[in-house]
């Protein structure tokens, strides 16, 4: 069992949730989009623009130094935002990354869990994320208990029932 804990994520912890968002961007073997190019783009820019906003909730694993290994977190969207995994007004978004090393060693599952719990904790009933087709991280989603509820563009969009 790899040597990791998980603690909530913090304002500070911004620069570490982009390089997330690139490795989530970048999830496919051999895609190198540049971090700038990721970024740049709207919808991977709105789940860490302006972190940490009130409502934004996280949570980092970290190794036995303190480094931070991986990252899941979430964030109310607008309607209208440019999102790709929006449900509902009220149903918070989540995204998930975790280093490269650090990958296939329980990090996701772990991340996952905790960052339900954390949503439950925060009252909301719901919790959604979206996917691309042939990611294996469906399956990780699958077996923590979303569901496929919407299917585009080469994408799925998930839900969880977390009451
Ligand atoms: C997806 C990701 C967050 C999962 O985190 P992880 O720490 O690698 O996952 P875990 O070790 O907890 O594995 C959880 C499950 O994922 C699946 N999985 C993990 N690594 C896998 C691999 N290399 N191939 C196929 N399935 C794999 C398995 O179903 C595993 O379940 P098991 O423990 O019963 O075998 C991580 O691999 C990652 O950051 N990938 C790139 C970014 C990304 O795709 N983000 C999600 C965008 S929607």
């Amino acid at each position: 069992m790899a040597d990791f804990a998980i603690r909530p994520a913090l304002p500070a912890d911004g620069a570490f949730l982009a390089d997330m968002v690139v490795e989530a961007a970048n999830w496919r073997a051999g895609s190198t989009r540049p971090r700038p190019t990721v970024l740049a783009d709207p919808v991977y820019r709105g789940h860490i623009a302006g972190w940490q906003r009130p409502a934004d909730r996280g949570v980092v694993a970290f190794d036995g130094d303190g480094r931070p290994v991986g990252a899941a977190w979430y964030r109310l969207f607008a309607f209208d935002a440019p999102a790709r995994g929006f449900v509902a007004t009220g149903v918070p978004e989540l995204i998930i990354g975790v280093l490269p090393l650090w990958r296939a060693q329980g990090v996701g599952r772990a991340l996952m869990r905790s960052l339900t719990d954390v949503a439950r904790a925060a009252g909301f009933a719901r919790i959604a994320l979206s996917v691309e087709h042939g990611n294996f991280a469906h399956q990780l989603y699958r077996s923590e208990g979303f569901i496929v509820v919407a299917s585009a563009d080469g994408r799925d969009t998930m839900v969880r029932l977390l009451a």
